[in-house]
């Protein structure tokens, strides 16, 4: 991206190798606890780097692992024959490392095998995710050194829409199933929209069938201040950029301590070959394009988002003061419940975050655009 320099911390991709990852010693540790019980939630604010944690994380257990993005469903569509697709493609580049994997799927109706990649049927009724779950499960307890495998999920929220209809599936139903059945199995769920996936998984909702389950958490937060300091002062000098402490003050007081734009505002730095106050203001502009883009998506849905999120990024931290604003900017009296829903929406999709009773926009760029809308 950056011609000429090789970008290492400031690379824009999800980094997926412990030694490429800033900090973190401490959620590693606490992700190696969490696999020794059947589910594992990473949770934390957009761009924190849970991917990044994830797959550096996986990519270091000596314990095979399957990753499944299933942002790809989203472009593809949320079909059987799709998630089919994508468990073929995901099992067999684990089996591509872990060669005694393939063993476990010979001889079973609808599973192609040809070489180290395997191909599973959607067409094939009798080939349901419990059969292949049950088959990963007796290799985990047999055929692996630890006696369990990882299947993790990213962007986990957006299983919500295989459930419901003819021929869809209900992943919490199957998560629960190998919960208390698979011993080998182990999952891990993340996803940038954290409370639209508590709320899919519904473990305080007597309705899911997650319901009561005990279930680990690891929560990834931003960097303190020097640590930001510290991580912008390692990707210049990889970079042998010498940058001035007011200019690395300047980049942190833009973003707070949030790893996706620090690695962007570097990155961006980088490109245009200097990290002045004219660069950040520029970079600073190119990211408010990149947040504008994600939340005029989001206010098509409602326009009151729009108006909820002017009042929070201008300071009104309370419900009550929220609703005043807002209903000065419609002209209306409001319900209360709308105030509530939209708040409860906005907390959700991580946008908005809800601490010691006060609301707060927890993206310090997004307050900015909001704060001009
Ligand atoms: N600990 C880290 N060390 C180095 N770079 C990081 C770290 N965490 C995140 N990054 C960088 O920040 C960016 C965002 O990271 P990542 O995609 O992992 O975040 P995320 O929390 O999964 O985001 P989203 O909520 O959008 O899914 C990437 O460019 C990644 O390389
Ligand atoms: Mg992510």
């Amino acid at each position: 991206m950056v011609s000429g320099v090789i970008l290492l911390l400031f690379d824009p991709r999800p980094k997926e190798r412990l030694e490429e990852l800033f900090d973190r010693e401490e959620e590693v540790k606490l992700l190696m606890k969490a696999v020794a019980t059947p589910v594992t939630l990473l949770l934390g604010v957009r761009r924190v780097g849970k991917t990044s944690l994830l797959k550096s994380f996986l990519n270091s257990l000596g314990t095979p692992h399957i990753y499944l993005d299933l942002r790809i469903l989203e472009d593809r569509g949320y079909s059987r024959a799709q998630l089919y697709r994508l468990l073929s493609d995901s099992v067999s580049s684990c089996i591509s490392k872990w060669k005694k994997m393939l063993e476990c799927f010979r001889g079973i109706k609808g599973v192609g095998i040809s070489g180290f990649k395997v191909e599973f049927d959607w067409r094939e009724e009798a080939l349901t995710l419990t059969t292949l779950l049950n088959k990963l499960n007796e290799y985990a307890v047999s055929g692996t050194e630890g006696g369990f495998i990882v299947i993790s999920f990213d962007e986990a929220q957006l299983l919500r829409f295989l459930a419901g209809g003819k021929g869809r599936m209900d992943f919490r139903r199957i998560i629960a199933y190998a919960y208390d059945n698979l011993r080998g199995l182990r999952f891990i769920l993340t996803g940038s929209e954290v409370g639209v996936l508590l709320h899919f998984l519904g473990l305080d909702d007597a309705s899911s069938p997650l319901y009561g389950r005990y279930v680990s958490t690891v929560r990834v937060e931003r960097f303190p201040r020097e640590r930001s300091i510290e991580f912008l002062n390692r990707g210049f000098r990889e970079a042998k950029m010498n940058v001035s402490d007011d200019i690395l003050n300047a980049i942190v007081e833009k973003v707070d301590g949030i790893p996706g734009w620090l690695t962007y505002f570097g990155c961006m730095c980088l490109e245009s070959g200097g990290a002045s106050k004219e660069a950040i203001r520029a970079v600073t502009e190119k990211a408010l394009g990149i947040v504008e883009g994600e939340l005029e998506e989001l206010f098509k849905r409602s326009s009151q988002y729009r108006h909820v999120l002017k009042a929070v990024s201008l300071g009104a931290a309370s419900w009550s003061s929220i609703k005043k604003a807002v209903e000065v900017w419609v002209g209306r009296r409001l319900a209360n419940a709308e105030i509530t829903r939209s708040l409860n929406t906005l907390t959700s999709l991580s946008i908005v975050e809800k601490i010691d009773g006060e609301y707060r926009i927890a993206d310090p760029l997004i307050a900015e655009y909001c704060r001009k809308i």
